[in-house]
């Protein structure tokens, strides 16, 4: 197939002229990557394209914001549901920077404390977490002190 094909059946969704692509989310945690990064309440033109085929994940999710560009910190809150998650930074219709996400040293929210005595669990705080290992994970609470460890993880 003539590359020009090749690039055309890729592009289910539109190319954007500035701004974010981030690919490869898993397309369970699409609607999840939305609110974490608060694209539910910015004014940017979003597009998105879900359940698209993916030879790694199965099925992935692409979101598409237009003159947008996110900062480190702000795109490693998504790292521990969408691990896998690529950006491409574009600027006048070409990719200029890809990045991959990284699991921050700390996490608000987003998880939930495996201690059902944590006051996290019983009262409406949002939790907070030190992360003290990234592989696997494991999370220090910062109100119980107690570890949530990669396969007791669950999220909100
Ligand atoms: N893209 C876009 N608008 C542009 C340029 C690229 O929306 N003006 C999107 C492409 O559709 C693709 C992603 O940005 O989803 C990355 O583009 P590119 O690096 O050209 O694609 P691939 O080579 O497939 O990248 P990778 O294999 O790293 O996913
Ligand atoms: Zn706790």
């Amino acid at each position: 197939m003539q590359d020009e094909q090749k690039k055309k059946l890729k592009l289910k969704v539109s190319a954007i002229k500035e701004g974010t692509v981030i690919d490869h989310i898993p397309a369970k945690n699409l609607f999840k990557v939305i609110s974490i990064l608060g694209l539910d309440s910015i004014n940017n033109q979003i597009t998105f394209g879900t359940n698209l085929e993916s030879g790694k994940l199965g099925y992935k999710a692409i979101v598409k914001v237009s003159n947008k560009f996110f900062e480190d910190d702000e795109i490693n809150k998504i790292a521990l549901i969408a691990p896998h998650a690529k950006l491409n930074i574009i600027r006048d219709y070409e990719v200029v920077e890809k990045k991959v996400v990284e699991i921050p040293d700390s996490i608000q929210g987003i998880v939930k404390c495996f201690n059902p005595k944590c006051i996290t669990n019983n009262e409406r705080i949002t939790t907070s977490f030190k992360v003290v290992e990234k592989e696997p994970i494991s999370l220090k609470c910062r109100y119980c002190e107690k570890l949530t460890n990669s396969n007791q993880i669950s999220m909100y």
